[in-house]
């Protein structure tokens, strides 16, 4: 309601109350400050314009993995422009003032409230209406910014994992590789000996990476668990190495107790007879899943098939997967 009572006459307004004045559309304080109203409003569009490319130009960088220079350049030149445009259009382009209320009329009686709606409703949009290109190129610009400014959140998420979690590159038929691309032959181990390996295709795969243990003597046939009765030929067992609790690898074979260890938080895997890797102490919710195994007929230890399952950390079992 400032802009209702002001210091200079309304020539031929009634006033709102006896004492005060009112001021019209023509008064001096709702005119506004620039001499060529015009010019100004093609500047501070000009302005909102180099803010509307500065945002796309960031958006586009972003897009192209550009530089931390070019990002910053051209999102200095986004808020450079909308600032300065709405800096200038309030400075310039909106009524001057001053605005002044009388203090005297604390409790405004009906009528007076009705007179401030009616008066307010002729002249108040006055100051706004004039500028609806500019609000159009305004709302424009701060739109382009909501746009790109959803952008790290959408790019830099990476890339989609699709199916990456689900399965490793184990094959039925892939041979045990070692981390140097040797294949694993079936007198290379000594009982009680570990070697981590991968397949052929996928030497180094996070994974991929399979610790391959020799748990029992050379022809014989180790059974974790009945279903898997033929999944470790010639003493050879295979697990994979990333640990169930939190991606860690279980690289550390406790002979004696036939257990493995994960470092990073001490959970211990029992592969003893009917133990497929069982977490029997620390974070781990579930086994390590077994690779199955055959040895070829020139002696090479090949996988009988993939992982049945996904490896790696309990996600898979929130995700109903296992
Ligand atoms: S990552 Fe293996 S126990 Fe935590």
């Amino acid at each position: 309601m400032s802009d209702l009572h002001g210091q200079g006459g309304r020539a031929g307004a009634a006033p709102l109350a006896p004492g005060i004045e009112t001021v019209g559309p023509d008064a001096p304080q709702f005119q506004v400050a620039a001499a060529h109203p015009r010019g100004m409003e093609r500047r501070v569009a000009l302005l909102f314009i180099v803010g509307l490319l500065g945002f796309a130009g960031f958006g586009a960088a972003y897009w192209q993995n550009s530089t931390n220079y070019f990002l910053g350049l051209s999102l200095g030149v986004g808020f450079l422009g909308l600032g300065a445009g709405m800096v200038a259009w309030g400075k310039y382009l909106m009524p001057r003032g001053p605005f002044s209320e009388s203090r005297h009329p604390l409790g405004p009686s009906v009528e007076e409230k009705e007179k401030f709606v009616e008066d307010f409703a002729s002249r108040g949009k006055v100051a706004l209406q004039r500028r609806g290109f500019l609000v159009k190129l305004l709302s424009l610009a701060s739109a382009v910014f909501g746009i790109v400014a959803a952008f790290p959140l959408l790019r830099s998420l990476g890339p989609l994992p699709k199916k990456l979690f689900y399965t490793t590159a184990w094959r039925r038929g892939s041979y045990l590789t070692t981390a140097y691309g040797r294949r694993v032959h079936v007198d290379d181990i000594d009982v009680g000996g570990v070697l981590t390996v991968f397949p052929g295709d996928d030497i180094g795969g996070a994974l991929s990476q399979t610790l391959l243990i020799r748990v029992g003597q050379p022809g014989e046939n180790v059974v974790t668990e009945p279903s898997r009765a033929n999944w470790g030929p010639d003493g050879y067992l295979a697990f994979s190495k990333v640990c169930t609790h939190a991606g860690c690898p279980v690289g550390l074979y406790q002979r004696l107790t036939q257990q493995l260890l994960c470092p990073c938080h001490q959970s211990l895997f029992d592969i003893g007879p009917g133990r497929p890797a069982v977490p029997v102490f620390g974070p781990a919710p579930r086994p390590l899943p077994q690779l199955p195994l055959r040895v070829d007929s020139r002696g090479y230890l090949r996988a009988r098939a993939g992982y049945d399952e996904p490896v790696g950390p309990g996600f898979w079992e929130r995700g109903g997967t296992t």
